[in-house]
C-alpha cells in the first residue's frame, strides 16, 4: 500500500507565540482554506490509499478533529513524549508492512500547484519501488542555515547537509548544484529500518522497544525517555548511500519561521511598511520609529518584537519560557 504518514509532533518554537505548546501551528487557522494540518491532508489524499498520523498525547486530539470532520480513517500514533522525527518515521514504518511506501511530510508547509505535487510523488514512489530513499528538493532562493541542503547531480546525491551554518549556507548558494530539502521523504518501510538499524542502531532498538511495548495507540512513555533525539536527516540523510532526489516544480514555504512567515504573508499582500517592517496578529494601529525589518507578534497574552533576520532565535526565548510555553 501507498501510506501517507504525517509528522504532527512539533512545537513550532520558532513561531511563539502564534504557535504554542497546546496548540501548534500546524493546527492554527492561518488561511481560509484551513489549517496547515488539515491542508496537508487533503493534498495527499487522493495520492496515498493510508494514513498514518504520528503526533504526540498533548496534540493528536486537535489531529482527530480534523479526521473525524473530513470523514478520514488512519492510523494514530501517539508519542509520549517527542523524540524527533527518526523515530516518528520508525513508528510508522513499524505499523506498515515492509514493502509498503511510506510518503513522509512534515505537516506545516505551504505547497501550491496540485499537479507538479502530484507528479514529484509519483516520480518519488517509482524511485522509493527500486529501494531508494526519496528526498523532495526545493530550487534555494537564499542562504537560509534553517534547512537542510543536497549537493545533486540528476537524481543522485552527492552529499546531504542539514543546516549549515551562514557562510557555508552562502557557499552553497554560489556553486549552484543545491537543492534545499523540503522534508518531505519517500521510501518503502524496510529500506528506511534497515537505514537506521545501520546508522542509529540505539535509535532503532529503543525505538522498537517503546513501539512494542504500547498501550492502545500511545507508546510507552519509560521506553521512549531511552530513544536519542535526532532527526532523519541527520541520522540517515546525512549517511545513507541509497538516497535520490526528486528536484520539484512547485511553490513550497515551510512557516517555519517568522522570516518564511514575513517573505510568505508579503507576497499575497499582508502589509509592510516602507521600512520593511511588518505586523502580525492584530489590526491594532502600530508604528515602528527607526527599526527596519522587524516583526511585531501580537497575541493575547504575549507579544514578541523581533529582527527579521534573527527569526532563528526565537527558539531560544521559548526554551527559556516557563510561563506561557
Ligand atoms: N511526531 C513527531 N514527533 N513529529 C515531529 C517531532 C517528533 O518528535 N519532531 C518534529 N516533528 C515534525 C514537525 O512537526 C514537522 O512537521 C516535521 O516533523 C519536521 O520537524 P521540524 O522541527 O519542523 O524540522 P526542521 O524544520 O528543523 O527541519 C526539517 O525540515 C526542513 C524543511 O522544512 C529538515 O528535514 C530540513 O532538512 C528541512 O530543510
Ligand atoms: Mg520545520
Amino acid at each position: 500500500a501507498i501510506i501517507h504518514v504525517v509528522l504532527t509532533g512539533g512545537v513550532g518554537s520558532r513561531l511563539w507565540p502564534l504557535s504554542r505548546k497546546s496548540y501548534p501551528k500546524q493546527y492554527l487557522s492561518l488561511f481560509k482554506e484551513g489549517s496547515l494540518f488539515e491542508m496537508t491532508i487533503k493534498r495527499n489524499q487522493s495520492l496515498c490509499g493510508q494514513v498514518i498520523v504520528v503526533g504526540n498525547r498533548d496534540n493528536h486530539n486537535l489531529s482527530r478533529e480534523v479526521m473525524e470532520n473530513n470523514a478520514i480513517e488512519y492510523i494514530d500514533i501517539v508519542e509520549a513524549t517527542p523524540r524527533n522525527t527518526a523515530a516518528a518515521i520508525a513508528f510508522a514504518a513499524f505499523a506498515a508492512q515492509p514493502d509498503d511506501i511510506l510518503i513522509v511530510t512534515p505537516s506545516d508547509h505551504v505547497i501550491v500547484g496540485d499537479q507538479p505535487y502530484a507528479d514529484a510523488i509519483k516520480a518519488g514512489i517509482e524511485k522509493a519501488n527500486k529501494g531508494y530513499i526519496v528526498t523532495f528538493g526545493i530550487q534555494p532562493s537564499r542562504p537560509e542555515t534553517g534547512y537542510g541542503y543536497i549537493e545533486y547531480k540528476d537524481d543522485k546525491v552527492l552529499s546531504f547537509r542539514e543546516k549549515p551554518n551562514q557562510d557555508t549556507a552562502e557557499d552553497f548558494i554560489e556553486r549552484g548544484n543545491f537543492l534545499w530539502n523540503s522534508g518531505m521523504f519517500c521510501f518503502r518501510a524496510d529500506t528506511f529500518l534497515s537505514e537506521l538499524q545501520t546508522f542509529e542502531p540505539k535509535v532503532y532498538a529503543t525505538a522498537l522497544a517503546a513501539w512494542q511495548h504500547r498501550q492502545h495507540d500511545e507508546l510507552d512513555l519509560q521506553l521512549s525517555k531511552e530513544i536519542p533525539s535526532i532527526s532523519i536527516d541527520y541520522a540517515v540523510m546525512e549517511r545513507s548511500k541509497k538516497i535520490r532526489v526528486v528536484a520539484t516544480s512547485f511553490q513550497w514555504s515551510d512557516l517555519g519561521s517568522f522570516e518564511s512567515m514575513y517573505d510568505y504573508l508579503k507576497l499575497t499582500g499582508h502589509p509592510v511598511d516602507e521600512n520593511g517592517n511588518m505586523v502580525i496578529g492584530t489590526d491594532i494601529y502600530t508604528a515602528f520609529v527607526g527599526l527596519k525589518d522587524s516583526i511585531l507578534v501580537h497575541t493575547k497574552d504575549a507579544i514578541l518584537v523581533l529582527q527579521k533576520e534573527k527569526s532563528q532565535d526565537v527558539k531560544k526565548i521559548y526554551n527559556t519560557l516557563e510561563r506561557h510555553q
